[in-house]
């Protein structure tokens, strides 16, 4: 842990589109991370919304309201992905707010100072569905070239501010070269550096032929991306820092999808340097959730909606499905049926059961009382979990994170194979007895502590079972000693943590 702040940040979302999964899998991994951060020491996150640009104005005329209007009615939504998949943020950051205004302003006026920001005529593409300047060599067959869009992209010309990003590309190849770590996964910095190796253009960094957007001293607005990077410092109270948030978080780590890694990378750091600040401290890009082996797209017909998953398997185990199906940082397809075997295997049988199984024979041998701890446990064999578990997860490696606390789940089941407590209660060895009954309760108590930032709910149902007051969500160093769980606790055992789902209709693999 940084002994300053940890800040982590979601991608903010644009606030036209409608929300996906793959929008609710960034907040999660950002949830994760912020959680398991906060059980360390002082930590923020934040996610939000991008309210501004092209396609938002045209999509408010279309729809007949003012662009405020437009982007106050769909906010709630975004907020309802958040309480869908029980993810907690410390800030929600809305790009039309007047702090984000105030701080964009203020970092286009000391890049401007600083001497890189310039007048001239933007005449070449523009995709509004991406809100990207494309230079004609990048097109395909003339129109945009990402291969989600591939929209029609329309010819600009107009009088803008640019950035001279240009001039930034030698100290972003020392910072690629310094910082390996900078940009993860590997693949995602070996792209950057060529783009770096084959050069940079300067950008534009407003538009002045619509007026959705920031405002600019002297006509036009800011560029929508140029206003969209500076909202995870606006969040911080950046440039007053009123509450000296600025000074102890940042620089921050940003969580965003792939194909943002250009504008998280190579624009925002240079942006940052030119107002004389820190670049972030790291980006991981993640890779796509795909639906059967494709990008889910409207035009596809193959999104898979978000509420109605969450309702349908409950967000913890969707949750955990989408960090232990694939190692994060790589492309992976998600299906209902996939999500249901994990759920009524994984959750049900390995954790579930063992929940359910540990606490029945407490019941039945010890009254539900958690037996007075005695030697030969596993303690040994798990005292540097916790630490592993917080550097697989702060290192954005979230699915080795679950892999080793399943290994706890696993040394557990496997307790109660080998060490067969019915037979040792038959035989009278009470004291060998309580040994293992200890055990299961008090590595449980250890597994609710240490999935609570996977299933927040799950693991504070599987405390409670336990007997345990307040929640999981303690300070891992002081509560992660073995031992800790005190003899006497009243267990309370309830329903099945994950009761079998069976297949409805589409579920069944052809
Ligand atoms: N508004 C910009 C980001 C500005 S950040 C300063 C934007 N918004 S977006 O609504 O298109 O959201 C993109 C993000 O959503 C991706 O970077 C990724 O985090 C997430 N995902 C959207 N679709 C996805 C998948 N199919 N799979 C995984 N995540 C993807 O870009």
């Amino acid at each position: 842990m940084p002994a300053r702040g940890f800040y982590v940040t979601t991608p903010i979302y644009y606030i036209s589109g409608t929300p996906h999964i793959g929008h609710a899998y960034s907040s999660v991994a950002v949830d994760i991370i912020a959680r398991t951060a906060r059980a360390h020491g002082p930590a923020r996150s934040l996610t939000g919304t991008d309210e501004h640009g092209q396609k938002v104005a045209q999509a408010a005329e279309a729809a007949g309201a003012t662009p405020q209007a437009y982007v106050d009615a769909l906010a709630p939504r975004w907020r309802e992905l958040q309480i869908a998949y029980d993810t907690r943020f410390d800030d929600f950051i809305r790009t039309t707010e007047p702090r984000h205004a105030r701080a964009s302003l203020a970092l286009f006026e000391r890049m401007r100072a600083n001497g890189d920001v310039y007048e001239s005529v933007y005449e070449g593409w523009y995709c509004t569905n991406d809100e990207t300047f494309w230079p004609e060599s990048k097109l395909i067959d003339g129109r945009c070239p990402n291969p989600e869009c591939r929209r029609p992209v329309e010819w600009l010309s107009e009088r803008n501010w640019f950035f001279r990003l240009s001039a930034y590309r030698d100290r972003l190849l020392e910072l690629f070269r310094t910082d390996p770590d900078f940009l993860r996964p590997q693949s995602r910095y070996n792209e950057m550096m060529a783009v770096l190796e084959g050069g940079l253009d300067d950008l534009s960094i407003s538009r002045s032929s619509f007026d959705w957007g920031i405002p600019l001293p002297g006509g036009g607005v800011l560029y929508v991306w140029f206003d969209a990077l500076i909202n995870y410092i606006s969040a911080l109270g950046w440039p007053d820092d009123p509450d000296g948030r600025f000074a102890t978080f940042w620089p921050g780590v940003h969580v965003i999808g792939k194909e943002i890694a250009r504008f998280h990378t190579l624009i925002w750091p240079a942006m940052l340097w030119s107002a004389g600040l820190e670049p972030p401290a790291r980006v991981f890009a993640h890779g796509w959730i795909l639906a059967e082996g494709e990008k889910m797209s409207k035009s596809l017909g193959n999104v898979i909606e978000p509420f109605a998953l969450a309702e349908r398997f409950g967000a913890d185990a969707v949750r955990y499905f989408l960090f232990r199906e694939a190692p994060f940082g790589t492309d992976f397809s998600i299906s209902r049926e996939k999500l249901r075997q994990r759920l009524n295997s994984d959750l049900g049988n390995d954790l579930g059961n063992l929940l359910r199984r540990s606490l029945a024979m407490l019941d039945r041998y010890r009254d539900g009382l958690v037996p007075e701890p005695t030697a030969g446990s596993i303690a040994e064999g798990v005292s540097d979990l916790p630490a592993r578990v917080r550097d697989h997860v702060l290192a954005m490696r979230l699915r080795e994170g679950l892999d080793e606390i399943w290994n706890l789940v696993t040394t557990l089941n496997r307790s109660i194979d080998e060490r067969k407590p019915w037979e040792l209660a038959k035989a009278g060895r009470g004291d060998e007895l309580d040994a293992v009954l200890y055990d299961l309760c008090e590595g449980l108590r250890w597994l609710s502590i240490l999935l609570f930032p996977y299933m927040p709910s799950k693991a504070t149902e599987m405390w409670r079972q336990l007997g345990l007051s307040g929640t999981p969500e303690v300070r891992w160093p002081d509560e992660l000693t073995w031992g800790r769980l005190a003899a006497g606790t009243q267990t309370d055992p309830g329903l099945p943590l994950f009761p079998r789902l069976e297949p409805e209709p589409d579920e069944t693999e052809a």
